[in-house]
């Protein structure tokens, strides 16, 4: 079971995403405990000010220490684990995900930052792991802190209605695939047929098909995830088919090519 308290000037930006759909039944049938705190809740004064001009000068303002000092003492306990949401963290992806849903952590505290960024001795003194979640910056730490517990949640035990679902996506373990593009009635739509093999019912012929289709979308779209990968046998066999169909296809064309640039 796990347990996320979210911590955020903006609660309801958090929270909202995180109602709906699968999330909010996950929430409702105890898959997870979601909480969402303002911040504000635990800054001082008549104005529950949580920012402050920076030290040294510049633009923006800096979230500051004492609020966040305040929350996590009053949420931390035994075993639990404080993120903060920041461009600066180390990069959010499908691993960091699995992590954090593998049922280790049982606690998670996530501190939303937002503005300029947060005082420097909240990330020294309280926070185990800092996160980014792309190579961009928000305005608002709580959109990353929902896309964070949206990709962790949905792989707990149960979120999601069929079971399989997490291990045949982009990403799942070990595979770093991007998916085979996918299709559902009608089996024509304005002159587009979806792909006979898939309406065969030949289940073995589908798995290949939806093989290659993987393979060769991602060497189109994201050929890094292929430099990291292990193949397997059928995955070489299926490249090894290619090579030699382009091998035969060059040979052919470049017999018959005429053009001057072509150093010939
Ligand atoms: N806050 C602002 N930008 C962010 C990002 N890219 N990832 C996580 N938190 C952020």
């Amino acid at each position: 079971m796990l347990e996320i308290d979210i911590v955020t000037i903006f609660p309801e930006v958090a929270r909202a995403p995180l109602s709906e759909s699968i999330m909010g039944r996950a929430a409702s049938t105890g898959v997870v405990t979601l909480r969402f705190h303002d911040l504000r809740q635990w800054a001082e004064g008549k104005h529950r000010q949580v920012d402050d001009e920076p030290y040294g000068g510049g633009p923006g303002m800096v979230m500051m220490p004492g609020p966040f000092f305040a929350a996590v003492r009053e949420l931390r306990r035994e075993g639990s684990r404080v993120v903060l949401m920041t461009p600066q963290g180390r990069r959010f992806n499908q691993a960091v995900a699995r992590d954090y849903a593998g049922g280790e952590v049982h606690h998670l505290i996530v501190l939303c930052g937002h503005y300029e960024g947060v005082d420097h001795r909240v990330v020294e003194a309280l926070v185990d792991d800092e996160l980014s979640i792309g190579d961009y910056v928000l305005t608002n730490g709580a959109i990353a802190a929902a896309v964070f517990t949206d990709a962790v949640v949905r792989l707990l035990p149960g979120a999601l209605g069929d079971e399989r679902s997490p291990e045949v996506e982009s990403f799942s373990e070990g595979e770093n695939l991007l998916e085979a593009p996918c299709y559902t009635r009608p089996a024509e739509f304005e002159g587009m047929a979806v792909p006979d093999v898939l309406l065969s019912g030949n289940h073995g012929a589908i798995a290949q098909w939806r093989l290659e289709a993987a393979l060769v979308r991602t060497f189109l779209k994201r050929p890094d995830l292929l430099e990291d990968r292990e193949f397997s046998a059928q995955e070489i066999a299926i490249l090894r088919k290619w090579s030699k169909e382009l091998e035969n296809l060059i040979r052919v064309k470049s017999a018959r090519c005429t053009d001057p640039l072509s150093g010939r």
